[in-house]
């Protein structure tokens, strides 16, 4: 089977082995309870290995955590329920199947392997109760917190490079990683009817975006995936999820939706034999020609006023500006690209050999290395950027009832922000949904009704002051936003007299009209340098409407 350009190999064998999905269900129905009564949780976890041990894991180490339970079974003779299930299915370390049994015991050793979560540990020389039993699948708790609150649930995964002991098949179905979270997090927290998660894996957006909406369609390229991601829904309890398998957006044909969710497999990967093709990363097309599918394809199955969001990878090639060519891909639709790094091609393919595997200093890293820079070379690629897209199908109806003003000024914005983010608790989606509202309200008035409106200053926004050692008179004077993308903005004399009154009593007009007797200008040359700052402001999230 071909598909974009990827010739599929022989599927890996399905996760699970129960006969049937009622049959699932009910296993999963018994290992839930099972892991709420050994509270395998996140706080738990953490509080079992400490603090030091759980920093290491983040960093992709289990050896500090390994010791402490390795120390607790040599104090005690054995592990308990919640560290036998932490070292089988967190640290991928065999365990004794008496131990197992003990850890889970409405759904029984017998039940576990069944739904493929462990098999018989190869090598172990014990047998009965002693014999090991080794993880098939990953399994931790995950936390979060979004614009509902924060809760906990339960992932299954294929097993990481820690537990295998090697490089990760071509068909490695990922957990939650980085990327993972990046996306969840810039979720619009706003309710929707119908969402399209493309490249669903274990399913974790579906799940994020089971928060907000009533159904969602999760779509793969790979049927392990969509087996992993089945078994995710259905153990944590998750309804209203519809599963389908194959590329892009041929599932979902002639559709729409008014919400897109997608972590695409972006990462730039020369199509030469020898060189693996991870399921999980790599889309199986040239260049970035994966991110641009999607972005140009999103149009056809947005509902007017519909939302996508994605992660992507961009070339810059022969002098031509990334963000600029996704500016191109997205024109048919109001977009938002925000690219948060840019790497020259040499570290990218570094980045990426690594992630697969593969050691420096080996002869397969050089070769590797060669293939990527001769494929970036074929395109005079220079450097990669990575970064956010948002784009939004312009409703029609809105578009029709608001001015020609507010149509002229359609949301398109390409930004570099490569600094650090501000806190954002519950992920930066709730400041991105803020932004696009205030977008839509001030592009919405003309500078007539714009001046008639009264502002405030976002809570998270404080202003600092520079000044040269004796002097009076700041030498910079700085917004700063705590949340959101972290902004920092130049402020003169006017516009910060302007935020500084903008405490939603007086309109901006009134407030330009007092500062322009005040520093003795002409008003309507004010009005016009202050008014196109306070849209940047309102888009920027900095000022808020007043009601
Ligand atoms: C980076 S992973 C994202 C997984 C998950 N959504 C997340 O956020 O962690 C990309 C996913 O896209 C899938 N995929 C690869 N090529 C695809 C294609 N042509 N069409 C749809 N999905 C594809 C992979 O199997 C993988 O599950």
């Amino acid at each position: 089977m071909r598909l974009n350009g990827r010739v599929s190999t022989e599927p890996e064998p399905s996760p699970v082995t129960a006969a049937d999905e009622a049959r699932a269900a009910e296993l999963l129905g018994r290992l839930r309870d099972d892991l709420v009564a050994a509270d395998f949780s996140v706080t738990a976890l953490d509080a079992l290995w400490g603090e030091d041990a759980a920093a290491a894991l983040h960093r992709g180490e289990r050896v500090p955590a390994r010791r402490v339970l390795d120390a607790r079974r040599a104090e005690h003779g054995t592990s308990a329920g919640l560290a036998t299930l932490a070292e089988l299915f967190v640290l991928g370390v065999a365990v004794p199947r008496g131990e197992l049994a003990e850890a889970l015991p409405g759904l029984g050793l017998a039940g576990a392997v069944e739904l493929g979560l462990v098999g018989d540990a190869a090598g172990a020389g014990d047998t009965g109760d002693r014999a090991s039993v080794r993880a098939r699948l990953d399994l931790r708790p995950y936390a979060f917190t979004d614009a509902r609150g924060s809760a906990e649930w339960w992932i299954i995964s294929d097993l990481g490079e820690l537990a295998l002991g090697h490089a990760l098949g071509e068909h490695h179905v990922l957990g939650v990683g980085g990327a993972s979270k990046t996306l969840s997090g810039l979720m619009l927290p706003t309710t929707a009817k119908r969402v399209l998660d493309l490249g669903t894996g274990c399913g974790i957006q579906a799940m994020h975006a089971s928060r907000f909406a009533e159904h969602i369609v999760a779509t793969d390229i790979s049927e392990r995936a969509l087996e992993i991601a089945r078994l995710n829904l259905a153990l944590n309890g998750i309804d209203g999820v519809e599963l389908r398998l194959g590329s892009l957006f041929e599932p979902v044909a002639g559709e729409r939706f008014d919400r897109i969710v997608s972590n695409p497999p972006f990462v730039i990967t020369p199509r030469l034999d020898g060189v693996p093709e991870y399921d999980y990363r790599d889309g199986g097309m040239v260049g970035d020609a994966l991110v641009e599918a999607v972005v140009r394809d999103a149009h056809d199955h947005l509902e007017p006023g519909g939302v996508a969001q994605l992660l992507g990878n961009w070339e810059y090639r022969d002098g031509e500006d990334g963000l600029d060519r996704v500016g191109d891909w997205a024109a048919a639709l109001e977009h938002w690209v925000v690219e948060r790094e840019v790497q020259h091609v040499a570290e990218y393919a570094e980045t990426w050999i690594r992630d697969g595997g593969t050691r420096p200093g080996t002869p397969e890293f050089d070769r590797l290395y060669d293939a990527w820079l001769d494929d970036f070379a074929a395109r005079g690629v220079e450097q990669v950027g990575f970064g956010y897209v948002l784009l939004r199908r312009a409703d029609a109806a809105a578009s029709a009832r608001s001015s020609a003003a507010a149509a002229a000024a359609g949301l398109a914005r390409l930004e570099r922000l490569h600094g650090p983010l501000g806190s954002n608790d519950a992920g930066l989606g709730g400041h991105l949904a803020e932004c696009l509202d205030g977008h839509d309200r001030q592009a919405a008035l003309d500078d007539t009704a714009l001046a008639a409106a009264r502002f405030t200053t976002a809570g998270d926004v404080t202003e600092e002051r520079h000044y040269w050692p004796g002097d009076d008179d700041p030498t910079a004077m700085l917004l700063r936003q705590g949340g959101g993308f972290g902004r920092a903005i130049s402020l003169d004399t006017g516009l910060a007299a302007l935020v500084g009154a903008s405490d939603g009593e007086l309109s901006i007009g009134a407030i330009v009209a007092a500062l322009a007797h005040l520093l003795e200008v002409d008003e309507a040359a004010l009005a016009a340098e202050l008014l196109p700052a306070v849209r940047t402001l309102v888009d920027d999230g900095m000022l808020r409407f007043a009601d």
